[in-house]
């Protein structure tokens, strides 16, 4: 197949694009590179095939430059920061919908099946925080006893203390980040173009997605951020809940494994939703990620706390899969001992570029 990727320079689009030439599909990336870092995944793209033309999906006349016979389209350009959604909420809105219409444009008068990197960010922070939860050891876990209490009524929908949360869950009534708002447009536009034209499309909402190769910040990538700034002892903070913040990771080879499984039934879809995360069984509190690559290390860095907790953060998150499990007959398979060790053992084999990088 021919496959187009949008914002295929970036960390999930780029090993996305190099495990599709792996499997013999012609594989062209479109990235404007706005995105620090992601020029140097360029010359990997090179070497596997992968076609590379600059350009920006807000820009209509840069989809003349792709080469034609594109079958189709995988989009995962964005500016992905929560953090910095603040700074600079013109750019990040219209980058993350205006551009995500001209890529449904583009597939739909190309008659491309499409799949869009959508996120549980659309999910309405204020009612996150209101499902009962307490505090553990070494994390914060939802109350299933104090959910069991409450009336029937008054129970959140899309939520089970022992799943997570799922499709069903509010999108509206409340704030969701700047980047949530952004990506539920777009997510929404998904579903209507896909009513719209009958198109098959899938709006995959992910979780944290962390993988090799990614360079993370604090305020994006946080799985990998972790383990370099343990690796070179760089100075840490939990920012809020103590370091007990919870979140579940899905791997970067358990994302394109799902996506390369949607891609084989896209005829069932039209704007069909998933939730793709790690799910409870890998989930990990920051305190837990300190405590593992420790183990894993020998030794800590110096940690810091703050009490304030940053806008739209949450104390605890993880995704109910169970809807993606029954349509894609596939459980993540991922144990998060051994990916850490990956992602250390890429840090050793990068350690003098990612030294530099971050002024260890
Ligand atoms: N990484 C995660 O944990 C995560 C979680 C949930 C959802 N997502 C979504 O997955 C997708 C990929 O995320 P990522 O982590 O690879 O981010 P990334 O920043 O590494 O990659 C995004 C790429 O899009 C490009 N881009 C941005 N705006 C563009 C534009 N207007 N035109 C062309 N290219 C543009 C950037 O240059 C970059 O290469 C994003 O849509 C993001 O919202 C990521």
């Amino acid at each position: 197949m021919h496959i187009l990727i949008t914002g295929g320079a970036g960390f999930v689009g780029s090993e996305l694009a190099v495990r599709l030439s792996e499997k013999s599909h012609r594989v062209v990336v479109m990235d404007n590179l706005v995105r620090r870092g992601s020029e140097s995944n360029l010359e990997r793209l090179a070497r596997h095939g992968v076609t590379f033309v600059h350009g920006d999906v807000r820009n209509p006349e840069d989809f003349e430059n792709l080469p034609s016979g594109i079958e189709f389209v995988c989009d995962t350009s964005a500016q992905p920061s929560v953090v910095s959604g603040y700074s600079n909420p013109v750019f990040d809105i219209t980058n993350n919908s205006l551009g995500v219409v001209r890529v449904l444009e583009y597939a739909r008068l190309n008659r491309c099946p499409l799949i869009f990197f959508s996120t549980n960010r659309v999910y309405v922070v204020d009612r996150l925080l209101e499902l009962p939860r307490r505090e553990g050891a070494t994390r914060i876990e939802w109350d299933a006893e104090a959910w069991k209490k409450l009336p029937v009524e008054s129970r959140a929908r899309g939520f089970d203390p022992a799943h997570g949360i799922s499709e069903e869950f509010a999108v509206d009534g409340g704030q969701r980040s700047i980047y949530g708002l952004s990506k539920l447009i777009a997510d929404a536009a998904c579903q209507e173009y896909a009513h719209a034209f009958d198109m098959p499309i899938a709006v995959n909402r992910f979780g944290v997605i962390a993988g090799t190769g990614q360079f993370a910040k604090l305020d994006q990538g946080w799985v990998v951020w972790w383990a370099i700034a343990h690796y070179f002892r760089l100075p840490l903070k939990y920012i809020g809940w103590n370091g007990k913040q919870v979140r579940d990771i899905l791997f970067l080879e358990d994302v394109c494994a799902l996506v390369e499984l949607q891609m084989n039934q896209m005829d069932r879809f039209r704007g069909d939703i998933f939730n793709l995360g790690g799910g409870a069984e890998n989930s990990l509190s920051l305190r837990e990620g300190t405590q593992l690559l420790e183990r894993k290390l020998g030794h800590g860095t110096t940690i810091t706390s703050e009490d304030a907790v940053r806008k739209a953060d949450l104390p605890i998150y993880f995704t109910d899969n169970r809807k993606a499990a029954k349509m894609l007959k596939r459980h993540a398979k991922v144990t998060i001992d051994e990916r850490f060790d990956r992602i250390l053992e890429w840090i050793r084999l990068n350690e003098a570029s990612l030294k530099s990088r971050y002024g260890a």
